[in-house]
């Protein structure tokens, strides 16, 4: 694999022992053949071609956390401890994505995220509004999504998500014994029966909505049937957030984070009923999206490269106008606050100190260096790394793990896998 692009192709062993001569290809003797054919197999492939490497420069994701807070009290919710600022301002959320389709290059995307964004809906109207009046001036797209607990779901937000095309994920953390383990009202009782009302009241719409369900240790052994219970509910897809331990999950982070060793094993029962064809038709989003990297190499997945987009194709505005390179970065750390709407341009903000350390993360002296997946890995979420200058074990073990089991299965033609993407539309991958 291209370290540097993520492309790859398989060799067979007599082959791989020519990669150390690749150099001395135009050298008579009785390998220049073979070495010949070598360097013409990687070029075709791309592998260790100059100019194949992909960048990231533009903004094309903007965050906007309409308002920091929420009718639900979930125990590790990260954005728990935001300071200030209930409820982001029209006006500074109008101005965000003006910037925004400023910087990007043709479409800019902009996530409606909180604390609960449907807790505030009269502004999500004002703002989406505003905002394709803008994009329709610049002549660029701009295309809305959001991410909810799906509690305040009503007739006018399901008839404007509609006419506006707002694409929601719903979070929800497994079956009701699972989810109200965790994500719970401030006097403790579960919030499942909110998802399930949501759900029988406006079945199209809610079951055209992916789900979205955070990794602890009340789920980490049973994503398989998590995941079998959304398909079985007619979902749209499953993907998983893994637990970070910022905000209200602080205090808890020791009883809340996932094991390594649990999560891959789960991991891995979740692949192999993939690979037996439990789940055609339906995206499992923590299976495909390492595949996708695989098959396709780093893109539009800005987890997951690395480049990141922190900072770099994404910023995220909080509900009281600070500017941070992405909202999964701990706001009490170092990392935090590139600048304040208002008073900084979104441009000031990518042209921060903080954002130049943040897009310069170094990880040559961890062992990301050596490893073999770099190029569609990238060395996990710096948000959930001990330092910005490290990786993060749990998503590095998992990583590790699921490229080898991925390139086990692709790197010969056909077969469960190839079979399984093949049930599943283009752009649920
Ligand atoms: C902060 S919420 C905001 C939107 C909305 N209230 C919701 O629950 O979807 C966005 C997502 O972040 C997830 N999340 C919250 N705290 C987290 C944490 N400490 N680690 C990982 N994901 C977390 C939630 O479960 C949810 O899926
Ligand atoms: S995760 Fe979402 S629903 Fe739960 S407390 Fe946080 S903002 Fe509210
Ligand atoms: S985080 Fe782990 S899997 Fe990813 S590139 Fe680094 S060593 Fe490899």
């Amino acid at each position: 694999m291209d370290r540097v692009s993520g492309r790859w192709v398989a060799l067979n062993q007599d082959w791989a022992k020519l990669l150390p001569l690749i150099d001395r290809w135009h050298e008579p003797g009785e390998l220049r053949e073979p070495i010949r054919n070598l360097r013409t197999t990687l070029i075709e492939h791309e592998v260790g071609v100059v100019g194949s490497e992909r960048h990231f420069d533009s903004l094309n994701t903007l965050i906007l956390k309409l308002t920091a807070h929420c009718n639900h009290a979930c125990t590790y919710c990260y954005d728990f401890e935001t300071a200030g600022g209930s409820a982001i301002e029209v006006d500074v959320a109008t101005d965000a994505i003006r910037q925004g389709l400023a910087l990007c290059d043709s479409s800019l995307q902009v996530i409606l995220h909180g604390g609960e964004p449907m807790l505030v809906w009269a502004r999500v109207e004002e703002i989406v509004q505003a905002g394709e009046e803008l994009a329709a001036d610049e002549k660029k797209r701009l295309r809305f999504v959001g991410q909810t607990n799906m509690s305040r779901l009503s007739d006018r937000i399901r008839d404007f998500s509609w006419q506006h095309d707002i694409v929601w994920g719903v979070s929800v953390d497994g079956p009701a014994e699972i989810h109200d383990r965790l994500r719970i009202y401030r006097n403790g009782s579960g919030t499942y029966r909110d998802f399930a009302q949501s759900l029988a009241r406006f079945p199209d719409f809610v079951k055209s909505c992916g789900v979205l369900s955070t990794i602890t240790v009340a789920n980490q052994d049973q994503l398989t049937d998590v995941c079998r219970h959304f398909r079985d509910l007619g979902m749209a897809s499953w993907e998983w957030s893994l637990f970070q331990p910022i905000g209200r999950g602080r205090q808890a982070a020791e009883e809340l984070a996932p094991d390594p060793a649990v999560l891959v094993a789960a991991w891995n029962e979740l692949f192999d009923a993939v690979l037996h064809g439990e789940f055609e038709g339906f995206p499992v989003r923590p299976i495909v999206k390492y595949t996708d990297n695989f098959l396709h190499g780093p893109g539009t997945n800005m987890c997951m490269r690395p480049e990141c987009g922190a900072g770099r194709d994404l910023l995220s505005i909080s509900a009281d106008g600070t500017i941070e390179a992405c909202d999964c970065i701990d706001t009490r750390g170092p990392l935090a606050g590139l600048g304040k709407m208002g008073t900084d341009s979104l441009d000031d903000a990518r042209k921060s100190s903080t954002a130049n350390s943040i897009r310069g993360r170094d990880l040559c002296s961890t062992r990301c260096a050596e490893c073999v997946w770099w190029g569609v890995c990238g060395g996990g979420c710096l948000a959930r790394a001990p330092h910005l200058n490290a990786i993060p074990d749990l998503e590095c073990a998992l990583a590790l793990n699921a490229f080898d089991r991925i390139a086990d299965q692709l790197v010969v033609p056909g077969g469960p896998l190839r079979r399984y993407l093949s049930t599943i539309s283009t752009d649920a991958s």
